[in-house]
């Protein structure tokens, strides 16, 4: 009976999701100190230590919706078959089913801590004594040699299986115990005026619902807008600090955007036109969030405007993979000089990043672009022009007004982008330094894991 009690997400948890689910954990202190085997409820056949001589055989047995579990000695005693149906079959090694198990012996229940070095995992003896499967409460059971049990849920190995045994990407999938995060959704000018993305400051602060629909927004999309703020500094500390910690850099913890008379002043610190940028790509990893809050807008001037360069690297994939191809390939360096300490920050990144590693399809992850602090590519004689050409037309793309949202920010508005996806700029504006009329906005940056973070939690209460 207490199979049925335990929740199928305590399963997708064995996958070491973290500790938000404590409760839960604890509840599997029961099964580990021994259930009784009437409350097992094996369905299939079930092969533990014996002489099958092939698993092609075993295969073969497999009624069209059965679920078959097979652990041969003779095959190879350090790993598990599962056939999941027809055409799909899925091995796991027993030091990895070991490592993956959950309970409160392999991590503590309180703070999601694992309480096995995975050093000493591998070299332990995972012989398996006995397998037993539930289908009804999704369950595969182990008991290995040496009396430790653990139970997985056949839906989350089937998972693992259909995603190649490669950890998905966040918006992809469940697997690993992660909330299926929105879809990402490329969008152009017209796109992003009927979707409007816009969420009421009251809703935003005082509701779960409002935050959590703001970050949706954030994920899907790489920005929202709220309004209805209150326009007074500070607010935009209160906002990011809905979702996040905040991110302080060499501009503060939060930064005013106001024209300043010193004549060495940051462009962004002047009444000029802001080409579309993303900011901070000359630190080890430029933060995920910038927002923006407006105070004061500016007598004429100073419309806003961003595009989704997602969208636009994709258009530059699909009209020339070779260029897009140079712009994914060669890291350039960004640098700033942080004159109140007197010191250069560098680093190199490619305009256009990939997932790597694990993803399938090589998908999008990041931009970096600033002209600005932007110093100029290095690259063999015969790639050098191609590289200011892949350049170029990824510049067009973005500036293609179709491609452009362009807004008037108003005392009262904010707007929170995924800074290494949506590029932001801003026209040049009339100024009266020092003058009650300038323009006034002020800003604050966040990683966007934390939204991710707080998007999972506000989805699961
Ligand atoms: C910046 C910036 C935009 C604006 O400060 O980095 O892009 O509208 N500002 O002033
Ligand atoms: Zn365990
Ligand atoms: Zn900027």
């Amino acid at each position: 009976m207490f199979i049925r009690a335990i929740s199928r997400s305590v399963i997708l948890n064995g996958a070491r999701e973290g500790v938000k689910d404590v409760k839960r954990l604890r509840s599997l202190s029961s099964f580990v100190s021994g259930p009784s085997d009437s409350s097992k409820q094996p369905f299939s056949v079930t092969v533990s230590s014996t002489g099958l001589s092939s698993l092609a055989a075993a295969a073969r047995k497999v009624a069209p919706d059965e679920i078959q579990v097979i652990h041969s000695h003779e095959y190879d005693k350090n790993a598990v078959l599962i056939n999941f149906g027809p055409g799909l079959q899925g091995k796991f090694t027993t030091t990895w089913l070991r490592d993956v198990c959950a309970c409160p012996s392999c991590m503590n229940p309180l703070t999601g801590a694992n309480l096995m070095y995975t050093a000493d995992v591998v070299q332990s003896d995972h012989s398996i004594h006995d397998l037993t499967i539930n289908k009804d409460s999704d369950r595969l059971f182990v008991t290995f040699n040496d009396g430790h049990m653990s139970q997985y849920s056949l839906n989350w190995l089937k998972d693992i299986v259909t995603n190649n045994y490669k950890y998905p990407l966040y918006e992809e999938s469940s697997v690993f115990g992660t909330k299926k995060f929105p879809d990402r959704v490329l969008w152009d000018r017209d796109e992003l005026t009927k979707f409007g993305l816009s969420v009421s400051w009251n809703e935003f602060m005082g509701t779960d619902e409002g935050a959590r629909k703001a970050l949706r927004h954030l994920l899907s999309y790489g920005v929202f807008f709220l309004h209805g703020t209150p326009p007074v500094k500070g607010t935009v500390l209160q906002a990011i600090r809905r979702i996040s910690y905040e991110k302080p850099t060499v501009f503060g913890t939060t930064f005013d955007v106001v024209v300043e008379p010193a004549a060495d002043a940051h462009i962004a610190y002047t009444s000029a036109r802001l080409e579309h940028h993303t900011d901070l790509n000359y630190r080890e990893k430029s933060p995920g969030i910038q927002s923006l809050h407006c105070i004061k807008s500016a007598p004429s001037g100073g419309d806003s405007f961003i595009v989704d360069g997602f969208n636009a690297a994709v258009i530059l994939r699909n009209l020339y993979p070779e260029y897009f191809k140079l712009l994914t390939d060669n890291p350039v360096i960004f640098s700033y000089l942080d004159k109140p300490t007197n010191r250069w920050l560098r680093e190199k990144w490619p305009v256009i990043s990939l997932e790597r590693g694990n993803d399938p399809g090589d998908r999008l992850r990041e931009i970096h672009y600033n002209s600005l602090w932007m110093r100029a590519p290095l690259l063999p004689y015969d790639q050098m022009n191609a590289y200011y050409r892949a350049y170029k037309h990824f510049t067009d793309i973005m500036r293609d007004p179709k491609l452009q949202f362009k807004f008037m920010l108003e005392p009262g508005d904010l707007i929170m982008f995924n800074n290494r996806r949506v590029l932001h700029g801003r026209e040049s504006f009339e100024s009266k330094p020092g003058e009650d009329t300038s323009r006034h906005l002020e800003g604050c940056y966040a990683d966007l894991d934390e939204a991710k973070s707080t998007f999972e939690k506000l989805s699961n209460l």
